[in-house]
């Protein structure tokens, strides 16, 4: 800890733990404690840690090819590519990959003023959407946007959940609405169906591109692969990152052929995007959920957790699906964080004070959550 805290800069407020070694929804400590991973490292870890489809067709691929750029084909890449068009709502029919969710969606907004020839976005209060100028300038949540300045302009705020605010700001030259349908840090926030249903609307009545932002929600999450094609939309961009690879950095754009078709050699690129090692990981991820049948166990364990939480006196509320959910408490959620920690149990806070954030492994298991409200109780 020490070393780390002399050599790397002090951009995050860390738990006190060496992780070591991980197994599923377990991380195991330098001390040889274990700790039941319920924040997923940020919701990275979606096959759990260290599932071992993954790990070993990381060591076969890395033992054949680490990397070659798109200059040349690949079968790693068109195994990827293929599976998650497959996997896709059938309407998003090609992907671009690319190394962060940042970059996903700093892509998504380029082919969106590409496919428009129009320059503004907007994005809604309480969203976030990476640190990169582009993407942190449609962040409106908190101090992040005030962290980019000086920001890219034609970026416009409106208020998720209230069509009317979208309606007002879109005008001729708006080129793409972007959202998280989930907003994660802003406290898991879910809007009502027709929320959504009137943007996919809105959208086609004015021309404009909608863009999901799926890099937390996407790769079974909520339960089904992507929250596009719920309540009846899909949006014409989805950018994914986060568990799409395991923990092997990736990001990825899904595009319908309406939008592909505006977009040219060298009109987008980068070294790294579907490198072979990502390409693995990504296939061997979707492998992961699909032969475990996590999407359906998602469903079964967010059941379970609703029902038992119910016991638990200071919990007013359960928000988010599948396994993307706040614990909302009737005060500070900050000393139920830190209690949990001690109690080894690792969880997320937001940026509502009073939300806790549950982002696991999709392998979690009833015992886990049987664990995590056990605890609770004792808090
Ligand atoms: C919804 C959402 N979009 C984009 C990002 C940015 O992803 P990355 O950190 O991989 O750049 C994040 C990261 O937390 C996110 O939660």
């Amino acid at each position: 800890m020490a070393i780390e805290d002399k050599f790397q800069l002090a951009t995050y407020k860390k738990m006190p733990i060496v992780a070591e070694r991980g197994d599923g929804v377990w991380i195991y400590t330098s001390d040889g404690d274990k700790y039941l991973d319920l924040y997923g490292g940020h919701a990275v870890a979606g096959t759990g840690h260290c599932h071992p489809h993954v790990v070993n067709a990381l060591r076969t691929q890395a033992g054949e090819l680490l990397f070659y750029s798109n200059l040349v084909y690949s079968s790693a890449r068109a195994r990827a590519a293929e599976k998650l068009v497959s996997i896709a709502p059938h309407s998003l029919t090609k992907s671009f990959f690319c190394n962060s969710g940042t970059e996903a969606n700093e892509n998504a907004m380029r082919m969106a003023r590409m496919a428009t020839g129009r320059e503004q976005i907007i994005t809604f209060s309480g969203g976030f959407h990476g640190r990169t100028a582009d993407a942190i300038s449609a962040t409106f949540l908190g101090k992040y946007r005030e962290l980019g300045k000086p920001n890219v302009p034609g970026h416009l705020e409106a208020e998720f959940g209230n069509i009317d605010s979208v309606r007002a700001l879109a005008n001729e030259n708006v080129a793409a609405i972007m959202l998280e349908p989930i907003q994660s840090m802003a406290g898991i926030r879910l809007a009502r169906p027709e929320f959504y249903r009137a943007l996919r609307t809105l959208c086609d009545e004015r021309g404009i591109v909608l863009i999901y932002d799926e890099v937390q929600t996407g790769v079974g999450r909520t339960g089904s692969w992507f929250f596009a094609g719920s309540d009846g939309v899909v949006a014409d961009i989805v950018t994914l990152a986060k568990a799409l690879g395991s923990g092997v950095p990736v990001g990825a754009c899904l595009v319908t052929d309406a939008i592909s078709s505006h977009i040219k050699e060298n009109d987008l690129g980068t070294t790294f995007g579907g490198g072979m090692l990502a390409m693995a990981a990504v296939t061997a991820t979707l492998e992961a959920i699909e032969n475990d049948q996590m999407l359906d166990n998602v469903n079964k364990v967010e059941a379970h957790l609703r029902e038992r939480i119910s016991e638990v006196e200071p919990v007013v509320a359960v928000h988010g699906r599948g396994l993307l959910l706040g614990i909302e408490f009737n005060d500070k959620a900050q000393p139920f964080h830190q209690a949990l920690l001690d109690q080894k149990i690792i969880t997320g806070t937001s940026s509502n004070p009073k939300v806790l954030r549950l982002l696991p492994p999709l392998c979690l298991q009833k015992e886990h959550v049987d664990l995590f409200v056990d605890a609770l109780c004792t808090c």
